[in-house]
């Protein structure tokens, strides 16, 4: 580069803020993007295939895989004897999660035994003709059976309290209870779980794991191999999506992989289809939540007491957090004045719940719109009306205090609600849809405005922690390395232009590289939206470093003070001279400057104590909004959703179209969970709906016909975070809640809105009509 352009050019490619396009987008869509089952396969490799329970709950009388083993092509089969160390990969430390199962099994589709061949097809075959006796014992798959059989929860329960709702709930005006199912989700990734294992010398093994979190694949396999973390390598370049599904669930098959490999001493590879898939691993959990509100004839909250129950499958997993971030959010965005709020995370003959997008938040937060709802309808009030009558107020106001004892000290939600209800045209609409449904005999319409405030932070304090590892080599070339992982949400992407933004070079001069525990350790899951703010300010550490030794350098050298060094677009100016950047590192290499360091974030303020429920668990929020029209068919429950229209806060984001491409996304996925995805349980406890023949995610064609999505650009987060920026991960997911509401409304419409539609999720097209149907009477 001669000095003239470079001298010119007044900004670089790729800082923070800048709309740039996903790293590998264009491999995403011509398909170059390397995924673990595209890694060119190593010789001698093996395939793995699961045996799964056919019972749900059962105790194991005898295991014949004797015909499993003769399969021509089948290498070996493994059981629970087979396990070096612990035979666990619960990510709890309970040991309430067997890698096979032995004596007895707790859900239809447990892993009872491995096999091991030389081909995917023959594994897979062979895996069927097991022979396995059981003996029967009484299973429930579902809250109600929980309920019904005094189940035992799979963690101690929380409960949030603040003032004296006991008392205050029966002196408010009015009262009303009421019960609201909530359903599950399935993550439907489109890469579906897989492992890779290469035995190395010794105890050492390399890993390929599509996991949200290779240090807990490090750890898990070092206690299912009885070997260090030392020993073992985890690599992720990238998934195929993850959603939550791959925090823990990937454990197994790494551990499966790792098993046989060590035993062979040859390369293993596990797989399952999409159907495995789905059976196999966890979900969303799905809520009742039983609900008593206390509040007067304006439709002000005085008192909320409600219990959400979730079905958390056989094992707790991370049924604790998740039930704890469904109370968290049973708030939505209003101040109760008094209020209990108690979590059952119930124990039942499933699939171990866990993560998925929004991690219990969503839960708990539809739980607090229906509340809302509810009041509305009791009033005859729009539910808009009395959203904002209940928001939490500006600092000062008294109307501040979370249930967990948290100030709001950064609320947004006014600004954004009435920006979004100006823009959106949100009370002519209404009034156009009212004055339709009341001649329209069969379609009728639906409107609502929904808010989001979604805590952002690790509710357990240890995990807001993140490391990076910057190279910056003689050539002038930088290497990337932090301890986040990238699931198409963009964060490798966002990271690099911290990075180029630190060292004021344009993006391409960063190289991204793949997630491993070699370089950095003891990373937490890539999840709770946190990945770019713990793992961008790890990175503005690390260039920190490298910045102060090249400033210190360039001023001795140069002999100027500190203040005359620069960096500049693509250069660096030393009191009157400019230095292209690579040049300027050749120099530092040879003046024996450390060119690599790295860093390293925790995150301030933040608190919990899960006992007392009080602390400070939320470094700030996120917030935003979502206005739905909907139409439905009477007749049939059909529905579609006409409109959206989004305004939302990522403070100052890292890169508006990334973010806006979460916004969507996340909208959708939302809008899919309240909509038409349903899990479906058979008496026997069979999983019915594991394959996208019966179960039913939102299509191209299923999105709002118009979809607005805007941010709030004039938001920034209160707290020094990366570039002022916010998560965007999660919070958007929760605007679909107004896919729901306003399907509500289209109901209600059939018994002149006097009455509260009370409609579950999934709201199917059947639910809407049983609804309609139940609003008509007889
Ligand atoms: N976006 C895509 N495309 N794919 C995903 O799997 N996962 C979501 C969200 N956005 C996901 C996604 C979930 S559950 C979380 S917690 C965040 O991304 C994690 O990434 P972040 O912390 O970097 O936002
Ligand atoms: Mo996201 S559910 O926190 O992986």
């Amino acid at each position: 580069m001669d000095k003239a352009t470079f001298t010119a050019a007044a900004t670089i490619k790729g800082p923070m803020h800048a709309s740039l396009r996903h790293d590998s987008a264009h491999k995403h869509v011509t398909g170059a993007a390397e995924y673990i089952d595209d890694i060119p396969e190593p010789a001698g490799l093996l395939h793995g295939a699961l045996g799964l329970a056919e019972r749900a709950h059962a105790d194991i009388l005898s295991v014949d895989l004797s015909d499993v083993a003769a399969q021509p092509g089948v290498v070996c089969v493994l059981t629970a004897g087979d396990v070096p160390g612990v035979n666990d990969v619960s990510s709890t430390g309970r040991h309430d999660e067997p890698l096979l199962a032995e004596t007895r099994v707790e859900f239809h589709g447990q892993p009872i035994f491995a096999v091991i061949a030389e081909t995917r097809d023959i594994a897979r075959r062979a895996a069927r003709r097991a022979k396995i006796e059981y003996r029967d014992l009484p299973h429930w798959s579902d809250i109600d059976g929980a309920i019904a059989n005094d189940a035992p929860t799979v963690v101690e329960p929380m409960v949030l309290h603040r003032g004296e709702p006991e008392t205050e709930i029966g002196k408010a005006p009015r009262r009303l209870k009421g019960t609201f199912h909530v359903g599950g989700q399935e993550h439907f990734y489109l890469e579906s779980h897989i492992a890779l294992a290469i035995p190395g010398e010794d105890d050492e093994v390399a890993i390929w794991s599509s996991t949200q979190h290779p240090s807990e694949v490090q750890h898990i396999v070092g206690h299912v191999m009885g070997i260090a973390s030392n020993a073992i390598t985890v690599n992720v370049r990238r998934m195929g999506g993850g959603f939550g599904g791959k925090e823990t669930q990937g454990n197994q098959f790494a551990a499966l992989a790792v098993i046989a490999a060590k035993k062979l001493n040859r390369a293993v590879k596990f797989r399952p289809d999409r159907d495995e898939d789905m059976v196999a691993t966890g979900k969303r959990h799905d809520f009742r939540i039983d609900y008593d509100l206390g509040f007067d004839d304006e439709g002000r909250i005085h008192a909320v007491d409600a219990t959400f129950a979730a079905r958390c499958g056989f094992s707790a997993d991370l049924s604790g957090p998740v039930t704890d971030r469904a109370l968290f959010h049973a708030d939505s965005s209003y101040f109760y004045p008094h209020v209990r709020l108690v979590s059952k995370p119930l124990k039942t003959h499933t699939v171990s719940n866990t993560a998925f997008r929004g991690f219990g938040g969503p839960q708990g937060m539809v739980g607090g719109e229906r509340f809302i709802e509810e009041i509305a309808y009791a009033v005859g009030k729009d539910p808009l009306e009395i959203r904002k009558l209940n928001f939490y107020g500006q600092p000062g106001s008294g109307r501040t205090l979370t249930p967990y004892h948290q100030d709001i000290a950064d609320n947004i939600i006014g600004r954004i609600v009435s920006e979004l209800e100006e823009g959106a045209d949100y009370q002519a609409r209404r009034e156009a849809i009212l004055a339709f449904n009341e001649t329209s005999p069969v379609i009728r319409k639906g409107i609502a405005l929904t808010p989001v405030k979604f805590g952002i932070s690790f509710t357990m304090t240890a995990f807001n922690q993140a490391g990076a590892l910057v190279h910056v080599y003689n050539d002038g070339s930088i290497h990337l390395n932090h301890g986040g992982t990238e699931m198409g949400q963009g964060l490798y992407t966002k990271v690099a232009q911290v990075v180029a933004d630190a060292f004021k070079v344009d993006i391409d001069r960063v190289k991204i590289t793949a997630t491993t525990t070699g370089k950095v350790p003891n990373t937490s899951a890539t999840a709770a939206s946190s990945g770019s703010d713990l793992n961008g300010m790890a990175a503005w550490d690390a260039c920190r470093q490298i910045k102060e030794r090249l400033v210190a350098f360039a001023a001795a050298a140069w002999n100027v003070p500190e203040g005359e060094v620069e960096f500049l677009p693509n250069r660096v100016r030393i009191g009157g001279e400019q230095v292209p950047f690579p040049e300027f590192i050749n120099k530092a290499y040879f003046a024996r400057v450390q060119l690599s360091a790295a860093g390293f974030y925790k995150t301030p303020k933040i608190h919990w104590d899960r006992k007392a429920g009080r602390g400070h668990p939320f470094y700030y929020f996120a917030y935003g909004a979502a206005c739905s029209e909907v139409s439905i068919d009477t007749l049939t429950g059909e529905y579609q959703v006409e409109r959206t229209d989004i305004l939302h806060d990522v403070g100052r984001s890292l890169n508006p179209d990334i973010d806006k491409g979460q916004i969507e996304g996340a909208f959708v996925q939302g809008m899919g969970w309240l909509t038409t995805e349903e899990l479906w349980w058979d008496a026997k406890g069979r999983l019915r709906t594991h394959a996208p023949s019966t179960y039913k995610i939102p299509l191209a064609s299923d999105r709002p016909k118009i979809f607005n999505v805007a941010l709030a650009e004039w938001a920034e987060n209160t707290e020094p975070t990366i570039g002022r920026s916010k998560a965007v991960g999660e919070p958007p997911f929760m605007l679909g809640i107004s896919v729901l509401e306003a399907l509500s409304m289209a109901v209600a419409s059939v018994a002149g809105y006097r009455q509260c539609p009370r409609l579950d999720a999934p709201a199917t097209p059947e639910r809407v009509l049983m609804a309609v149907e139940r609003l008509k009477g007889p």
